[in-house]
């Protein structure tokens, strides 16, 4: 009687950790051979609109994909604070795919007045695909009340604040119009609560259900939404693991390009509505994902502690 209950429970929990971690795959796999035999295959761009919005398009992920939008014929509008960087990318962009492109100055951490300005440069737009890409984090683990009250006002209003605003914006026309896709960029810090990175991943926890939650809105109106939730990728962002001396931390080993992460989450468009953005972030997730929440809560703040004393200076150490 007990073995049968145990059985049943554990085939539950196997059958539970299979559609979650294989259904993607599965629908990748599918629906690229119902794109290949597809007589009349529509590009993106009259699937979802002519315009791909991205926030934080001038460097890393974001840059990553204004190229592969660009590249599949979109015209790109990219949206950060350093104009002559934005610039520079949309030039880069222009003569590489041949697309018009369009640059909007905005500092999402200036708060609420920023979206007025992003709606009056925006809204006239056939915008067809939005990522909602840009994010901030701490440079380095470090414990909240060491933290800079500005950079704490920035993880929230950049990491959150913007892709909602922005989806309120842009939503209205989308929805008039039955097409388009969001695209948010979450994390795989969204799978656990993580120590001495606590805000960023709660800030990325928020943007898997808001995600999910917006996806279940929208799906009555033809309104795609797609959650991306990458582990570490090369970028700004995560220059902090090469250490001081110039050895391989304990991550570095784990991170990959981004070319390599936007071949993979390029293809995943129209395709899934959630992604890791990469296969080996994909199994990164599905190994964490096997574990009770209580034990990967106990991995991550292993591994977060040891970081913080990797990276801390000795002042810290001291705390
Ligand atoms: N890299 C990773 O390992 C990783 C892993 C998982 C998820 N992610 C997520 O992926 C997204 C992109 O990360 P990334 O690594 O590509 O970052 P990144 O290389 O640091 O690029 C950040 C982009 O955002 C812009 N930006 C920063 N602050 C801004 C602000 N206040 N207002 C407007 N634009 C701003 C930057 O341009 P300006 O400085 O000119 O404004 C830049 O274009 C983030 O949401 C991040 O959380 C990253």
């Amino acid at each position: 009687m007990l073995g049968s209950l145990l059985t049943l429970i554990g085939l539950y929990s196997l059958a539970c950790w299979l559609y979650e971690n294989f259904r993607t795959p599965v629908l990748l796999v599918v629906k690229g051979i119902q794109q290949l035999v597809q007589a009349n295959r529509h590009s993106l761009s009259q699937k979802y609109g002519p315009w791909a919005v991205i926030t934080g398009g001038s460097d890393g992920i974001g840059k990553g994909y204004a190229h592969f939008l660009a590249g599949q014929g979109m015209k790109v509008a990219l949206v950060a604070r350093n104009e002559s960087k934005l610039k520079k990318v949309a030039e880069e962009i222009r003569n590489k795919h041949g697309v018009e492109t369009k640059v909007v100055v905005a500092d999402f951490s200036k708060g609420e007045a920023v979206f007025d300005h992003l709606e009056k440069e925006l809204v006239s737009l056939d915008i067809g695909i939005l990522v909602n890409n840009v994010g901030v984090i701490n440079e380095k683990p470090i414990r909240l009340e060491r933290m800079e009250k500005r950079l704490l006002w920035n993880l929230i209003n950049v990491n959150i604040g913007a892709a909602t605003l922005l989806c309120r914006i842009l939503i209205p026309a989308m929805k008039q119009r039955k097409r388009g896709l969001i695209i948010n960029i979450s994390s795989l810090s969204s799978l656990a609560p993580t120590p001495y990175l606590t805000v960023y991943a709660a800030t990325k926890a928020y943007m898997t259900s808001f995600s999910v939650g917006l996806r279940e809105e929208l799906l009555p109106f033809g309104v795609e939404c797609q959650t991306v939730s990458p582990g570490y990728v090369r970028t700004s962002m995560t220059e902090y693991f090469a250490s001081a001396e110039g050895q391989e931390s304990s991550l570095s080993k784990r991170v990959v390009n981004v070319a390599d992460m936007i071949r993979y989450a390029g293809f995943t468009i129209s395709k899934t509505d959630s992604t890791t953005g990469h296969w080996s972030h994909g199994f990164q997730t599905g190994v964490l994902n096997a574990l009770p929440p209580s034990l990967r809560l106990r991995m991550f703040s292993k591994l977060y502690t040891q970081l913080l004393e990797e990276y801390s200076d000795d002042k810290q150490k001291q705390l």
